[in-house]
């Protein structure tokens, strides 16, 4: 049978691999009409010049809670408060300039600095873990969940005693084999710790961002508690998962590239330049870069009407040969400062900075203290997180 061009492309679709985007995404044009698993059609943003100008157009909307609004994830409308109220990720201005406008000075390159001592530490401290343990083990459990959990702790200002709980609870969130009811209820108790976590901050505000939030919220003559749990709910997701993949993936990239990372090692001068490709070439997050249109646009050389969705899988864009020659090769001195890997606009990712300083700590910190560091199974029996909001591994079994 012959397919006509107009019938829509079931998304989404499986990655050959990590460092590849799915073969199908770019076999029909720049913006093919697509159709998710709830069955509702939507457009393809498939080049990196349309996907930047979709997420820079204000007649876009990130209302992640409206019905049209296309997702891929069965049951993920966004995050919606207990009263039906969104926080950034889900807002469109003028809502979400004044939410980003409160957060922002949390994290500049300034304030991710000031963290960096404390980030070594907990990756020093997961890799002491991982050279006394047992060999071999199991890289995703003892250094790409933690570290960001642990950065998390750190941020929200989570007591020490609490680390335990809490990292538990997020790594049940992220985990495969954790049940539908298993994770429903880790995410409850995560909520409910934030919220009792809050509640003990307005009491003591301490140096924190949710003390120092308080302290703003206060001056300003209010205090929104629900606001503040859901924040710290989102920076949990956001922060997390994400970067826990991006840890994992690059690990194994670099460890199929030997001679990359013996270059790094070499010159660690290269380290951001590395850590920018990686961003790229992996593009983690699928699809947080969805939009429905406000208006009618013209996306790519078609017209996208009022009420229509549209889907930007990064990875396709960031694998734009136009922009990106050889796009599915790691080079590590390529020019830097174009990947969309975490988004672009207004939206654009808040914890970037943030995700930088943990990922060159780590991939620094790896590199350097375990040379010999090899993967410990056959890299075609690995087992890939794919079909999900957040492209990932399940776990990287390696030795030393
Ligand atoms: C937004 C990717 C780490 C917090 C985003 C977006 C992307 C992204 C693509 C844009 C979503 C959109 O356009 O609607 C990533 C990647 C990360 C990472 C690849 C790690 C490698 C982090 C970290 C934090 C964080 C560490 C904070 C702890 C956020 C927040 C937003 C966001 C709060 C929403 C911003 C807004 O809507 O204004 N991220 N992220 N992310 N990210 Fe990240």
């Amino acid at each position: 049978m012959t397919r006509s061009p107009e019938e829509p492309l079931a998304v989404p679709q499986p990655r050959p691999g990590p460092y590849e985007p799915p073969a199908g995404y770019r076999s029909r044009g720049r913006l093919p009409k697509a159709r998710t698993p709830a069955g509702a059609d939507a457009w393809l943003v498939t080049g990196w010049h349309d996907l930047r100008a979709v997420l820079a157009d204000p007649r876009f909307s990130s209302d992640r809670a409206h019905p049209a609004f296309p997702t891929l994830v069965p049951g993920q409308r966004g995050l919606t408060t207990r009263n039906g109220r969104t926080t950034l990720i889900a807002q469109d201005p003028p809502a979400h300039t004044a939410s980003r406008r409160a957060v922002l000075g949390e994290f500049t390159v300034r304030r991710v600095r000031a963290m960096s001592p404390r980030i070594t530490e907990i990756v020093e401290g997961c890799l002491d873990d991982l050279l006394a343990g047992p060999r071999p083990a199991d890289l995703v459990a003892a250094l790409a969940l933690p570290v960001p959990s642990l950065v998390v702790c750190e941020l929200l200002g989570v007591p020490y005693a609490d680390h335990d709980f809490f990292q538990s609870r997020t790594a049940d969130l992220v985990r495969r084999g954790t049940s539908d009811a298993d994770r429903a209820r880790a995410g409850a108790e995560v909520q409910e710790y934030l919220s009792g976590l809050v509640a003990a901050k307005r009491r003591a505000p301490g140096d924190d961002l949710l003390g120092r939030l308080i302290v703003k919220q206060r001056e300003a003559g209010g205090e929104d508690h629900d606001d503040l749990v859901l924040l710290g709910t989102l920076l949990l997701l956001a922060g997390h998962e994400t970067t826990a993949s991006t840890i994992a993936l690059g690990a194994l990239a670099l460890l199929e590239r030997p001679e990359v990372a013996r270059e790094l090692r070499e010159d660690p001068a290269l380290l951001p330049g590395a850590v920018e490709e990686l961003l790229r070439l992996l593009s983690v997050v699928e699809t947080a870069t969805s939009r429905l249109a406000k208006a009618d646009v013209v996306v790519g050389g078609r017209l996208v009407r009022a009420g229509e969705g549209v889907i930007g899988p990064v990875q396709t864009a960031n694998h734009d040969p136009e922009v990106f020659p050889d796009p599915h090769v790691l080079d590590v001195r390529r020019p830097q400062g174009k990947h969309l890997a975490f988004g672009f606009g207004p939206h654009q990712c808040l914890g970037q900075h943030l995700a930088r300083e943990e990922l060159r700590i780590v991939f620094g910190a790896l590199l350097r203290r375990i040379p010999t560091l090899a993967l410990a199974v056959r890299p075609e029996t690995l087992s890939f997180k794919d079909n999900a909001n957040v492209y990932g591994l399940h776990a990287l079994p390696v030795t030393w």
